[in-house]
């Protein structure tokens, strides 16, 4: 059994795949993999509110791989995708019966994808008696976005991988230790964010408009730093206005959506310190700062149309019970 928190940008998405600084955390909202060996190379693979699947795992080619019988192969991609590594990583072929339940909903942004490729790699190494370091269980989450998704920074698997805080730029990636585990709003639109589309937007506004757009991540690079020190310092005001400001160079890439800015617009007039898009946009989630007025914003987000959930930030990353 193992089990990796979901995540939000409390900033510097899309910024963040040029080398700028982005500051993200992981949530006490998780997603846990049970991994049992089966027979006969036989796969099952469970996931509650998903879908299911149902295969063999097979060596083709000199590669171990899963060939489907029956079932949402589709939506179970990174799953598949992740045990087939880490099948390759070990370098052994076995049955499996997987079980996947999560907070998280797919596609919302919250990282739901980082979550289940590490707590996927975890559950299925451990069940194989082979305890893989963190940075093993990295790479195979990362590689496995990499094929399903196309290009993508390395934040979403670092932050379900070690939780907390994580300044990444770059390779680098930073834990602060010190920046307060605040509650967090969560405003969830209902809508797919596709991560490799948004990104391939945005690259290509970048390539189309290079003098608009390279100020622009720049930008939200320097918010990210502001946004870092103001944490520091237990400004939360400031922390609001820098969200508000990533808000707005965000919606210059054109990755905000109408039903993103009315539950934005929705939080900030109820009383959030700041508001703002989370992860790749175009659907998913957006999150509202505030310690006080949390039952007031909650309310205006799902008049606006949201599903409003509360979350704490700083939370613990991947936890592999043997
Ligand atoms: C998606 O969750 C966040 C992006 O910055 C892409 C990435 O970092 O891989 C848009």
């Amino acid at each position: 059994m193992a089990s990796s928190p979901g995540q939000i940008f409390l900033f510097g998405e899309h910024a963040v795949v040029y080398g700028f600084p982005a500051l993200a955390t992981a949530i006490n909202m998780r997603t846990e993999v049970q991994a049992e060996l089966g027979s006969n190379n036989k796969i099952e693979i469970h996931s509650q509110g998903v879908g299911k699947l149902e295969g063999e795992v097979k060596e083709v080619n000199g590669k171990w791989s899963i060939k489907k019988k029956s079932g949402d192969s589709e939506k179970l991609r990174f799953v598949t995708e992740v045990i087939q590594l880490t099948l390759n990583h070990i370098d052994r072929g076995d049955g499996f019966r997987i079980y996947i339940k999560s907070d998280l909903p797919p596609g919302s942004g919250l990282g739901s994808s980082s979550a289940v490729t590490t707590a996927t790699a975890a559950a299925v190494s451990s069940a194989l008696g082979k305890n893989l370091t963190r940075e093993e269980i990295s790479d195979l989450a990362y590689n496995s976005e990499l094929e399903v998704q196309g290009a993508a920074s390395r934040t979403g698997v670092n932050v379900a991988t070690y939780g907390g805080f994580l300044k990444i730029q770059e390779s680098e990636k930073k834990s602060l230790e010190r920046l307060p585990k605040l509650k967090i709003l969560i405003g969830y639109t209902g809508n797919y964010s596709n991560t490799g589309k948004l990104v391939g937007n945005v690259r290509g506004l970048k390539e189309s408009r290079p003098t608009i757009v390279n100020p622009i991540l720049k930008a939200i690079g320097k918010a990210t730093e502001s946004g870092i020190e103001s944490l520091e310092e237990g400004n939360l005001e400031r922390v609001g206005v820098l969200m508000n400001a990533n808000q707005s160079l965000l919606r210059g890439l054109n990755v905000s959506s109408p039903h993103l800015n009315d539950l934005i617009q929705a939080a900030r007039s109820s009383g959030a310190l700041g508001a703002k898009l989370t992860g790749a946009g175009g659907g998913g989630c957006m999150i509202a700062l505030s310690q006080e007025d949390i039952d007031r914003i909650s309310k205006s987000i799902s008049e606006a149309g949201g599903e409003s959930m509360e979350a704490k930030i700083g939370a613990e990353g991947l936890k592999n019970d043997q």
